[in-house]
């Protein structure tokens, strides 16, 4: 039987980071969904379909990878996709406490359904899509953090031309 993880988030947007951890987790598990939270409790700079756009472009053709978005309670998605995985990235310290009260609280909602953590490599040990952004919102260099198609969106979004 396929074993299918869920790796979901905000991807706002997606970074080499998430990719990095994407494709290690491909290495585990037959097929990786990411899942796209449509409406996460912080606010986003990108629209639901903008981030998908950019994920499916980062991603290319990789039939083991799909993308979808989600709303609602995450472990309800996971279930409806049969199966009980939930992939996140760990980086420093900083992720664990928030980590660790997600994977509980998931976990008291469906005792079946496991988080796994993939420990960043240190390249990606202190990038997150929000600090990315800030430094893009000043016209701050973020080329090598970002797939391609993330950057020129970056970019466009905050009024730099190349
Ligand atoms: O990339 P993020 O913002 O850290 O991802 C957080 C996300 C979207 C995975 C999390 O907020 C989530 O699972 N939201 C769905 C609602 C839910 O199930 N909440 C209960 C578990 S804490």
């Amino acid at each position: 039987m396929q074993k299918m993880a869920i790796y979901p988030g905000s991807f706002d947007p997606i970074t080499n980071g998430h990719l990095s951890i994407l494709r290690r987790a491909l290495t585990i598990f037959d097929t990786v969904t990411i899942a796209v939270a449509s409406n996460p409790t912080k606010g986003t700079l990108f629209a639901l379909e903008e981030r998908i756009e950019m994920i499916r472009k980062s991603v290319k053709d990789d039939e083991k990878v799909f993308v979808d978005s989600f709303s609602g309670l995450l472990v309800d998605y996971v279930k409806s996709k049969k199966t009980n995985v939930i992939l996140r990235g760990m980086r420093a310290l900083s992720d664990f406490e928030y980590e660790f009260q997600m994977s509980l609280m998931n976990r008291k909602l469906d005792r079946n359904i496991q988080t796994i953590f993939l420990m960043t490599d240190y390249k990606w040990l202190y990038t997150s899509s929000t600090i990315i952004k800030e430094a893009a919102s000043y016209g701050g260099g973020i080329n090598g953090l970002v797939p391609d198609i993330v950057y020129q969106k970056l970019r466009e979004k905050f009024g730099y031309q190349e």
